[in-house]
């Protein structure tokens, strides 16, 4: 079983504690969330980040607030709506709150705190197991896909689907962690992911387990497809809709439009929680909006002594800007979708999952 190397998130008493993925890959921080307030805000500054932690962390925020602020329906209420309200693409944020609203609802006050913190850990450890399934079926796919040319086997992803983005091994990067254990002879291709750059924190969680990797600017994703630099693209998800459309960070769509050119599999690789049967196509999918500012600068660390990040202006104030930070891959670009349950292909999900998330 895969052993995150710091705990993206756990409980410590009333509190939780949380991995500040805003400080890395620059400082290794861990941050203490005491309110619903600092939980939602930890979800919206991207603190904590990624589909299946998203829905963790606010899974745990909810057991958290009904412990310090009464479990009476109006608290549950509130932080059900605040908590769904922080960020709107990722699915995984409202089948946690839902799931946690149906086992609490129908309890007396007195016995929610306590149903709360378990059905809140019961979601925690299957996300855990449902990443170790994903590296199963993910490591058997891969062995599918021989290397070419004499070099290592070639995965290119986007953004940042590993041990980070979830409570355990991750969702992409979990069939290469299980390639690299098996000893299959492996290198990431790791696309930075402008504006916010989340491949940068692949690229540390690679370095940290050493796998080896090359970091490589969006721009470039397409020419090495062409030249045959990459075997198979694996990234995760954040909705996937009934059809096997499938939203993820945005710059997923141009690699598996330029991996369907250049005849290179295109992946997804996701749990259950990030399924949204109930939405028909990737055209229903809301596409979160995030301004301005992270199109219009960058961060990194300062001249400072403590290497404290600072941010860096890019475009002149008043300069306009779109900043989608999803978009939608169709599923005809799909070659399948690693999930607990095997290598599904999307025209397969909806009879593989009847009945669950719809
Ligand atoms: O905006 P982010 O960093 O939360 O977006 C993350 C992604 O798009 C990931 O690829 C996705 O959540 C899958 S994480 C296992």
């Amino acid at each position: 079983m895969f052993v995150q190397p710091v705990p993206t998130l756990c409980r410590d008493g009333d509190s939780l504690l949380i991995l500040d993925q805003t400080a890395l890959p620059w400082q290794r921080r861990q941050v203490r969330l005491r309110t619903l307030d600092e939980v939602a805000h930890a979800i919206r500054s991207m603190q904590v980040r990624g589909a299946p932690l998203i829905g963790a962390t606010a899974a745990m925020g909810l057991a958290l607030a009904l412990t310090r602020d009464g479990a009476e329906d109006t608290t549950l209420n509130h932080a059900l709506a605040l908590l769904a309200a922080t960020r709107p693409t990722a699915v995984n944020l409202h089948w946690a709150l839902q799931s946690m609203a149906s086992r609490l609802r129908p309890l007396p006050a007195a016995q929610r705190v306590t149903a709360a913190w378990a059905a809140a850990s019961a979601i925690c450890a299957d996300d855990a197991a449902t990443c170790e399934a994903i590296g199963e079926h993910g490591l058997a796919l891969l062995r599918t896909h021989p290397a070419q040319g004499g070099r290592p086997l070639r995965v290119m992803t986007h953004c940042n689907a590993g041990w980070l983005a979830t409570l355990g091994a991750g969702t992409a990067l979990a069939p290469v962690y299980a390639a690299h254990g098996a000893g299959i002879d492996i290198e990431v291709i790791v696309s930075e992911t402008r504006p916010r750059n989340q491949g940068l924190l692949t690229a540390w969680e690679l370095r940290e387990a050493g796998v080896p990797h090359l970091l490589i600017a969006d721009n470039a994703a397409g020419h090495l497809l062409m030249h045959g630099e990459v075997d198979v693209v694996i990234t995760g998800a954040d909705r996937i809709a009934a059809n096997g459309d499938s939203a993820n960070k945005v710059g997923t769509l141009l690699k598996a439009l330029a991996a369907r050119a250049a005849n290179v599999p295109f992946y997804i690789a996701a749990p259950h929680s990030t399924l949204d049967l109930a939405c028909a196509d990737g055209a229903a999918i809301p596409i979160e909006d995030r301004g301005a500012a992270e199109v219009c600068s960058v961060t990194g660390p300062g001249a400072q002594e403590d290497g404290h990040p600072v941010t860096v202006q890019l475009a002149p104030p008043g300069t306009r800007t779109a900043n989608p930070a999803f978009d939608v891959t169709p599923a005809a670009l799909i070659s399948g979708i690693i999930t607990e349950r095997g290598v599904i292909a999307p025209s397969d999900l909806r009879a593989a999952y009847a009945g669950v998330n719809a």
